[in-house]
């Protein structure tokens, strides 16, 4: 199986051993707390599930900084987004800042129980010029109205950094039991599979036909013998679909289009960044780590609004060094129904084709219809997953 990012095998921050997690647990009961921001647990969850591996845990500034910039920290790990605890100046107190190990709260949890217990190294003051960096390099944009820009920018100034141990996986575990899975998990069911090479799918969205028919043309491609659909299950804008419904409409797509065991669908409990290019890249990073040898990537990759020009998150990867990565990216081309050939295709296949060749339909225009209970066309969507969307649209 392909090696994880940086390391031979995978080291995930979760605490496995039940009693070594129970003792950690009551350790943490005695340590000062610190309730951290949303995408900080995220970024906890994702270290616990060995998605980043070989990270410890949080960055200091001077890694974090490495990250935004070049893509590289000081050690010479290629790393493409900062992966950091911020809070806010008012939350280091001085029983905080003297401590050596701190109970990180999870925000996201009523009664905000410890996910992650921290090895304080560092407490670092961001100043306004290092937050910009992070954010141009990182987003290639400091539009507060950016929703990454925005997140990011309004936690507080303050780094906290140092190892983390993590002892559950936040709301991910219990709310999308049968869909999350950890690194390893994956892993795991690659080799029970006993596929040899596996294209990833990323996806915030649920899967209308031009998703599915792109799964199944990058699998032939590569010569695959499975897709792992890999689906974010955290935070996303308003707007997007939640992620039990996209859930419920992947299901049934992979249920009734696909080939028996060809698919895995699966989940990681993650904070959309919308950072288009830097995403792309650090979903290949984790999709390497849990042991997909490709991964799919599109048209407007992780994007929102107008930020990233279409093919921007593609381009990217010929900026990263030989050799950083093993995962290898399917470069998917605009893939939609072609009213002449009466199928999905790719529309860089067919330079014959003008766009009213063409079946495309909004994502405001489809949101529209299903609210509006109107049926969406058969060519777009399988009506199966029609079905569970309008029921969400429809406030069911
Ligand atoms: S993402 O933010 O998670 O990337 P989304 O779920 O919409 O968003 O897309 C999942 C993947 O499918 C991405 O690689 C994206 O580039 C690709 N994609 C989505 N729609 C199309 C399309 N019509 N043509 C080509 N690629 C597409």
């Amino acid at each position: 199986m392909i090696k994880p990012h940086g390391s031979d095998t995978l080291n995930p921050r979760y605490v496995r051993n039940d009693t070594e997690r129970a003792a950690l647990l009551k350790e943490a009961q005695g340590l000062p707390g610190l309730v951290i921001c949303s995408a900080a647990a995220a970024n906890a969850v994702m270290l616990g599930s060995g998605y980043f591996n070989p990270l410890t845990g949080y960055m200091n500034l001077a890694d974090a900084l490495g990250a935004a910039e070049k893509m590289t920290l000081p050690s010479g790990l290629f790393w493409p987004v900062p992966i950091m605890n911020v809070v806010r100046a008012e939350q280091v107190t001085d029983e905080i800042r003297q401590a050596k190990r701190i109970a990180l709260r999870d925000p996201n949890v009523e009664g905000n129980p410890v996910l992650a217990v921290m090895d304080v190294e560092a407490i670092e003051e961001i100043s306004d010029a290092q937050m910009t960096t992070f954010v141009e390099h990182t987003f290639r944009t400091h539009d507060k109205e950016h929703p990454g820009v925005a997140a990011f920018t309004s936690v507080g100034n303050v780094a906290l950094s140092g190892p983390i141990q993590v002892l559950n996986f936040s709301y991910f575990a219990q709310d999308f039991p049968g869909t999350f899975r950890t690194a390893w998990q994956i892993r795991d069911e690659i080799t029970e599979q006993g596929w040899e090479k596996v294209v990833a799918f990323q996806t915030r969205n649920p899967m209308h036909r031009a998703h599915e028919e792109l799964c199944k043309m990058a699998k032939q491609a590569a010569g695959a013998d499975g897709i792992l659909i890999h689906m974010l299950l955290g935070k996303l804008k308003k707007g997007d679909i939640p992620a039990d419904v996209r859930d419920a409409a992947i299901r049934k797509m992979v249920e009734l289009y696909f080939p028996p065991h060809t698919v895995s669908v699966t989940g990681y409990g993650f904070d959309m960044l919308y950072a288009g290019p830097r995403e792309a890249v650090l979903h290949a990073v984790f999709r390497q780590n849990c042991g997909c040898t490709h991964l799919i990537v599109g048209r407007d990759h992780a994007g929102v609004g107008k930020y990233y020009g279409p093919f921007d998150a593609q381009a990217v990867f010929d900026d990263i060094p030989d050799g950083a990565l093993r995962i290898e990216i399917f470069r998917a081309d605009h893939t939609a129904w072609s009213k002449k050939l009466d199928k999905i295709v790719m529309m860089r296949d067919h330079p014959d084709h003008k766009p009213e060749d063409y079946l495309f339909l909004s994502g405001t225009k489809v949101r529209d219809m299903l609210a509006a209970g109107e049926a969406l066309p058969e060519e777009f969507a399988r009506p199966e997953v029609a079905a569970i969307l309008a029921r969400h649209y429809q406030g069911e």
